[in-house]
């Protein structure tokens, strides 16, 4: 596996590969890799055959009081983990890099980006999607993978890309939890034991409202009640928001019928996790 630093070279390399027929295959990223990013790198390694995955901890989709400078970065541990997966090239740009000047254009894909985390993080998804469109100007692949765990990341940039005519294809992959179902996430670092049970509640509620959508519950206020009920009993986890909505518009819905989107985040201590089930209709 390679590390490359510079735009030149990235495009350069891959101007190469391209020659000879090869399809690209894209893993954005901000680093400090868990087994969810590794499936990602997989999938791709699966289904392409030259793999980039990109490390940049990305400081225009921080709010000022968020993380970014406190966002962990271990270039070192995750190149051995990309290694041992088979990516064959590690695109990891600086700040200064990635932006030499001040950005004056900005992507914005408006209202799916009003709702859930976007309502609470504002000019997040803006930052989110200026990055991942300049990624893929870089790169050029023909695939690009993102996980559910983002879903309403993964709806923006399968928007953007549609919208702004990207000749790529972007796959959404499952989320990968822990053995006892906390979805992972390179902020869980930042949770205290105790805080680390406290946080199983969300994916519990997630599971709760699964099993009462499969029981017949069709009104998304009866799963909600059910869903905070359980949440409360945590006092160390302070639920931000919780929606019910559909998998495309991301509105809220007022009935269940085929298919919903079940969303959460919530602050347990430092840390802001984000959650999500998807309910699919048979
Ligand atoms: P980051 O949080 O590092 O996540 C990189 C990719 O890994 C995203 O597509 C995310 O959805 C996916 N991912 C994270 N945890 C996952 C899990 N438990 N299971 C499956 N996939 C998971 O998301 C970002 O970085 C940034 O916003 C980025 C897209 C790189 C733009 O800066």
């Amino acid at each position: 596996m390679k590390i490359v630093t510079t735009i030149k070279e990235i495009k350069a390399i891959l101007k190469q590969e391209r020659r000879g027929d090869k399809t690209i295959g894209l893993v954005p990223t901000m680093g400090c890799f868990h087994e969810g990013h590794l499936a990602l790198m997989r999938r791709a390694k699966e289904e392409c055959d030259v793999t980039v995955t990109s490390i940049f901890v990305n400081p225009t989709q921080f709010g000022p009081s968020e993380d970014f400078e406190a966002y962990p970065r271990d270039l070192k541990s995750d190149s051995k983990m990309a290694e041992k997966v088979g990516v064959d090239y590690l695109f990891a740009p600086s700040v200064e890099e990635m932006y030499p000047e001040e950005n004056l254009t900005h992507v914005n894909v408006e209202k799916i980006t009003d709702v859930l985390c976007g309502a609470c993080r504002i000019g997040h998804f803006q930052g989110v999607a200026t990055v991942v469109s300049k990624l893929f100007n870089m790169v050029n692949p023909d695939f690009a993978y993102f996980g559910e765990k983002d879903y309403q990341q993964l709806m923006v940039v399968k928007r953007m890309a549609k919208d702004l005519n990207f000749d790529l294809q972007v796959v959404g992959v499952s989320t990968v939890r822990e053995e006892d179902g906390l979805a992972m996430s390179s902020r869980n670092r930042y949770l205290s034991s105790e805080e680390r049970k406290a946080a199983l509640v969300l994916s519990k509620s997630l599971r709760l409202a699964s099993e009462m959508v499969e029981n017949g519950e069709k009104n998304p206020g009866e799963i909600r009640e059910s869903m905070i009920r359980l949440i409360k009993k945590e006092p160390l986890v302070n639920l931000e928001y919780l929606s019910i909505c559909d998998t495309i518009s991301l509105r809220e819905l007022t009935i269940i019928k085929r298919e919903a989107l079940i969303a959460l985040a919530a602050r347990v201590g430092k840390a802001r996790l984000i959650d999500n089930i998807l309910i699919k209709g048979n």
